[in-house]
C-alpha cells in the first residue's frame, strides 16, 4: 500500500502512517466525525482527480466528460433516491461552500438571516460575523431555552416577526434533540422567508428515517457528506426542482470553479452504500450507543443537556459535576488518555469559547469500528475516572493502554496497517 507515496515523499508517507496508527488505537468520539469504508476511500484515490469538469452532466465546459458524466448522474440520482428528493446538486466541495451556495440563491447581500445562536450549537456559516454569511449578510439569531437546553419555538416565531428575515435556517452542530422542521416552515412561511435546513449531522439519521426529514418542508436541504452519512469529506444541497436552476448557478459558477470528480465518485459510493438495509441498522446503532452513552454519563454523575439525546451527540454541562474543570483540560486530559472529543460551549455557558464549561460527544465513529452499549459503559467509566484526576498521569496512561486494548478488538481496516 502507498508504495508510491513512500518512495516520491517520505515525509509525508510517515505522517499519514502515524495517522492511521492514531485512528487504529484511540477513541474517536468527535461528533462530526465518521470513517469511510474502503471502496469509499478508493474512489478518492481515483484519477478521476484529473478531470475538469466545469458545469453540469451533459452540459459541461470541457471535452472529454463522458465517463465523469456517468457519475456525477449516479451521484446525483442516488442523493435524490436516499432522501426522497427532486434535485440534487453533489458539487458543493464542503458543507461550508453549500451554505454559501443557497445564500448565494435566495438572498441579496444585506438582507437579514435568522440563524442559530453559535453558543447555543449552530454553526459559523449560520451568521457569524468571522464567516461569508455574517459579512455578507445582516444575522439574527435564535437559541435554546437555559432550563431545558431545547429550541424554544415560540420565542423563534416572536424573534422572526421582529426581526422579518429573509431566510430561516435550522440545523445544527451540537443539538442533542429532534428538530420539528415542520415548527420551522410554519414560522417561515408567516413570515415569508425561505427555510433552509442545515441537516450535515444529521443526514445519515434522517436518510433512514430515524429522523424526521426536512425535505418536504425546506427551500434548501445542505449537508455534509462525511459525518452521520458516512461519505467523503464534501457537501450536498437538495431542494424541490422549482428551485433547482437558482440552486445550480449558485455552485457554479457562483460560488466555486470545477467539481472535484473524484469526492463526487466517493459521495456515489457512499450513497450506495446507504440506500442498503445495513446502513439502517447502523443508524439505529448510533442513536442506540448515543443513549447508552448518555445514560452511562448520567449516572456516573455527569450533568447531560437536556437530560438526554434523540440523536448521535450528546453535551455534557461539566459546571454541576466539576465546577473547576475547563471543557478545554478536560478534551486534552482525555485526549491523553486515548478518547477524543471536543469542548463545547453549554447552555447559559459562563467561560470563553476557547475554553468552554462543556464537551460534545457523538458515537458514530466508535459505532462503525462495531462498539455497541456494553462498550458505551466502559467508555463513561474512563470519561469519569480521567475528569475526576485530570492530572493524574499514571491513570491516563492506564486507561490508554486499556482503550488501545479494545481498538485492537475492534479493527478498523483490516488491511490498512502503519508499516
Ligand atoms: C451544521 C454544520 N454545517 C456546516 C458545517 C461545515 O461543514 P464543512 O466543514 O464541510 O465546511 C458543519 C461542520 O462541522 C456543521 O456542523
Amino acid at each position: 500500500m502507498l508504495e508510491h507515496l513512500k518512495e516520491t515523499d517520505p515525509d509525508v508517507f510517515d505522517a499519514v502512517q502515524r495517522e492511521i496508527a492514531r485512528q487504529a488505537s484511540g477513541l474517536e468520539l468527535i461528533a462530526s466525525e465518521n470513517f469511510v469504508s474502503r471502496a469509499v476511500l478508493e474512489a478518492m484515490g481515483t484519477v478521476l482527480t484529473n478531470k475538469y469538469a466545469e458545469g453540469l452532466p451533459h452540459k459541461r465546459y470541457y471535452g472529454g466528460c463522458e465517463f465523469v458524466d456517468i457519475v456525477e448522474d449516479l451521484a446525483r440520482e442516488r442523493a435524490c433516491r436516499l432522501f426522497d428528493a427532486e434535485h440534487a446538486n453533489v458539487q458543493p466541495h464542503a458543507g461550508a461552500q453549500a451554505n454559501l451556495a443557497v445564500y448565494l440563491a435566495f438572498l441579496e447581500p444585506g438582507d437579514t438571516i435568522l440563524g442559530m445562536d453559535l453558543s447555543h450549537g449552530g454553526h459559523l456559516t449560520h451568521g457569524s460575523r468571522v464567516n461569508a454569511s455574517g459579512l455578507l449578510y445582516h444575522a439574527e439569531y435564535y437559541g435554546v431555552r437555559e432550563e431545558d437546553g431545547r429550541i424554544d419555538y415560540d420565542a423563534l416565531r416572536e424573534k422572526a416577526r421582529a426581526v422579518r428575515p429573509r431566510l430561516i435556517v435550522a440545523g445544527a452542530s451540537a443539538y442533542p434533540r429532534v428538530l420539528d422542521f415542520e415548527a420551522f416552515a410554519q414560522v417561515a412561511r408567516e413570515v415569508d422567508a425561505y427555510l433552509m435546513v442545515d441537516m450535515a449531522h444529521i443526514a445519515g439519521l434522517i436518510a433512514v428515517g430515524v429522523h424526521p426529514s426536512p425535505v418536504p418542508w425546506a427551500d434548501a436541504v445542505t449537508t455534509t457528506t462525511h459525518k452521520t452519512l458516512r461519505g467523503p469529506r464534501g457537501g450536498l444541497i437538495l431542494c424541490p426542482e422549482r428551485h433547482a436552476k437558482a440552486i445550480d448557478k449558485a455552485v457554479f459558477p457562483g460560488s466555486q470553479g470545477g467539481p472535484l470528480m473524484h469526492v463526487i465518485a466517493a459521495k456515489a459510493v457512499a450513497f450506495l452504500e446507504a440506500l442498503r438495509p445495513d446502513f439502517a441498522d447502523y443508524q439505529r446503532r448510533v442513536v442506540d450507543n448515543a443513549r447508552a452513552l448518555a445514560e452511562g454519563l448520567s449516572s456516573r454523575g455527569f450533568h447531560v443537556v437536556s437530560g438526554g439525546t434523540d440523536n448521535h451527540l450528546m453535551l455534557v454541562d461539566l459546571r454541576p459535576s466539576h465546577p473547576d474543570l475547563t471543557g478545554k483540560d478536560a478534551e486534552a486530559a482525555l485526549e491523553h488518555a486515548g478518547i477524543t472529543m471536543n469542548k463545547n460551549t453549554v447552555p447559559g455557558e459562563t467561560r470563553s469559547p476557547f475554553v468552554t464549561s462543556g464537551l460534545r460527544i457523538g458515537t458514530p465513529a466508535v459505532t462503525t469500528r462495531g462498539l455497541g452499549p456494553g462498550e458505551m459503559e466502559r467508555i463513561a467509566d474512563w470519561i469519569r475516572g480521567v475528569l475526576d484526576a485530570p492530572h493524574d498521569e499514571g491513570l491516563r496512561a492506564r486507561v490508554r493502554g486499556e482503550v488501545r486494548e479494545l481498538c485492537e478488538a475492534f479493527p478498523l481496516y483490516r488491511d490498512l496497517v502503519a508499516v
